[in-house]
């Protein structure tokens, strides 16, 4: 990712940022997907992760955590620049307590220049999460990060029910997975979702761009 596909590079192309939070790996499994349909939609993607915040000996205390910090290495860490370049931004994050990671959060609290310039709104946002359980927090941790959004001035681009498999998946708010604690993976249906709502963000970011341009 990064790089403008030749089909439609130049500064007409839609740039969309994909900033994640993901301690073991589902979030991050979900992000790929959504950026990598997002780079087929034609964006221009950037994926990004939220800086760790947790000590080294609490990673290293659990597999899952250690194996998906070694995996995602080279993916660069999010800045405040990668939501100002971007026309659309993709938030993912797992619940923690029916909320958004401190992770992600960081991120987002990073944010308060560009939000005193302006530099937020009229932006697309969506975003995407996992939880262990079912009925763990995936909508209350979705509705806290569009919380935020509302204070940028963004336009969020929820999936809804605007495809027949979000019947299947069940969740108008964002893509969601539950992963059981690791023993579900991110599945069909939830990859699905992800690339449902790829697709409309990018479709509808494009519309908001032409728009605000003309
Ligand atoms: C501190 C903490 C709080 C959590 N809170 C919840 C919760 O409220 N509900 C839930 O179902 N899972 C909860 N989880 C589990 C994770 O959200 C879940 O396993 C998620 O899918 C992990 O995503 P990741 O693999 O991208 O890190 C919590 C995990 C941690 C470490």
């Amino acid at each position: 990712m990064n790089t403008p596909t030749t089909a439609d590079a130049g500064s007409a192309q839609l740039k969309v940022a994909v900033i994640y939070y993901s301690s073991t790996g589902t979030v991050a499994a979900l992000a790929k997907e959504i950026g990598e349909t997002a780079e087929k939609a034609g964006a221009e993607v950037r994926l990004r992760r939220a800086p760790e915040l947790a000590p080294q000996s609490a990673i290293d205390s659990n597999p899952a955590w250690a194996e998906n910090q070694r995996a995602t290495a080279d993916i660069p860490e999010a800045s405040p620049e990668d939501v100002e370049w971007a026309d659309a931004v993709l938030f993912g994050t797992p619940t923690r307590f029916g909320n958004v990671s401190s992770q992600l959060k960081q991120v987002l609290d990073q944010l308060g220049g560009l939000w005193a310039e302006g530099k937020l709104a009229d932006k697309v946002y969506s975003g995407f999460t996992s939880s262990a359980s079912l009925h763990g927090g995936q909508e209350t941790t979705l509705l806290a990060l569009y919380t935020t959004i509302h204070h940028f001035g963004g336009l969020i681009a929820a999936p809804g029910y605007t495809d027949p498999s979000k019947f299947t998946d069940g969740n108008p708010y964002g893509t969601s997975h539950t992963d059981a604690q690791g023993a579900n993976p991110v599945d069909e249906t939830a990859r699905t979702a992800a690339r449902v709502q790829a697709e409309r963000v990018v479709r509808i970011a494009r519309g908001v761009k032409a728009g605000l341009a003309a």
